[in-house]
């Protein structure tokens, strides 16, 4: 590596021993248990008060391999089955290495062309592969739970236009609860974004045919038949966390055009069941509903973290998430803006570099 003034003498160094270090953790993994019977000791090892003085950067480096990696999920390697929930494939990792090289903030074009272009092109391969219309609005987040949130504040958006109520710009004030329809399969973390978002986890009606908490149709129809036109919230799954389930989201979408209410698809995984025509009649219509999302860190193999939010009327993301600085572009500016499309405002490109490699679902060690 050629000598550089920019940066402290070890940065060279730096680099040469991680490689390293990845190098040992990778030839690892074949033989490695998911979990070392160490892990949770390594772990707990790192405890101590603020120390006075550092002790560099190789040395910090090499005690977090010595110590700390008995306590890591060797996610990406063969055994791996933990949840939902995936491990890395080269491209992706390269990328994610690549990101804290360059270090960007994809907030903005003027900030990063390259995180905002990145990011533009992941969105639009995205939406090519669930078969959504290329209108559709779209941003990455850091996961499936900030994903619903995103999409659920546009549904918020969409209910308080309703109610001829500007939410992102007035706020709440003196709006009646907004009624939140779901079957058995709707998971904590939208729960915990309607809770984010003021509409209240507790708000949400749930609709149970059996012990699996497949939708009881007839009694959720009849609920919005009830509701008389007033716009209400439907929240469908594809793919259950337990045991993959999903909901009728084709029929959901009929419902939601004929009540007036906003269906969004909570697809973390299941999403792609879009992407086999063995599978995709599970997730069939979602390219009907007003907003669905999906996640990269589960079945695509991205290293963590990368959520992503689809929203059918584009122009609600910025209504939510746009800020106003003097400092800060133009609204109006035509280039990609992602942060002001979601709810980070400085965000890495963590997110689009390694989705906008070709990544394979196979594991390092196979
Ligand atoms: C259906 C569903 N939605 C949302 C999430 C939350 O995903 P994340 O952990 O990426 O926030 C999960 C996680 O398993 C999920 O299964």
């Amino acid at each position: 590596m050629p000598p550089s003034t920019a940066f402290p003498d070890d940065t060279a160094a730096v680099l040469e021993a991680v490689g390293a270090a990845a190098r040992r953790y990778l030839d690892s993994l074949g033989e490695d248990p998911v979990r070392l019977p160490g892990a949770d000791a390594a772990a707990a090892a790192f405890d101590a008060p603020l120390p006075e003085d550092g002790i560099g950067a190789l040395r910090a480096l090499s005690e977090l391999e010595a110590r700390g990696f008995d306590g890591a999920i060797r996610s990406s390697g063969p055994r791996m089955f933990h949840f939902v929930t995936g491990g890395g494939t080269p491209a992706a990792l390269g990328a994610d290495w690549l990101t804290s090289l360059l270090d960007q903030n994809s907030f903005s074009w003027v900030a990063s062309p390259l995180g905002a272009r990145l990011e533009r092109l992941t969105i639009a391969w995205l939406k090519e592969l669930f078969g959504l219309p290329a209108s559709w609005g779209g941003v990455l987040t850091t996961g499936a739970t900030m994903a619903n949130f995103t999409a659920l504040a546009c549904a918020r958006q969409w209910w308080g236009d309703r109610h001829g109520v500007d939410i992102a710009a007035d706020g709440f004030g003196g709006l009646p609860a907004v009624p939140v329809l779901a079957g058995g399969h709707i998971h904590a973390s939208a729960e915990k974004a309607l809770a984010m978002l003021g509409l209240g986890r507790a708000s949400v009606r749930r609709f149970v045919a059996d012990g699996r908490g497949t939708l009881d149709f007839p009694a959720l129809e009849d609920a919005l038949r009830r509701l008389n036109g007033e716009p209400a919230i439907i929240v469908a799954t594809a793919g259950e966390v337990n045991a993959g389930a999903f909901d009728p989201i084709d029929v959901l979408a009929e419902l939601a055009e004929e009540h007036n209410a906003w269906l969004h698809v909570d697809g973390a995984f299941g999403l792609f069941a879009r992407l086999s025509p063995l599978s995709a009649g599970l997730a069939a219509g979602v390219e009907r509903a007003h907003s669905a999302i999906a996640d990269g860190h589960k079945w695509l193999n991205v290293p963590y973290d990368c959520g992503f939010a689809f929203v059918r009327d584009a122009s609600l993301l910025p209504r939510v998430f746009t800020m106003n600085a003097a400092y800060l572009p133009d609204p109006d500016d035509p280039h990609p803006n992602f942060g002001f499309l979601g709810p980070d405002a400085s965000r890495s490109t963590s997110h689009p570099a390694p989705m906008a490699m070709p990544t394979t679902p196979s594991s390092w060690a196979s």
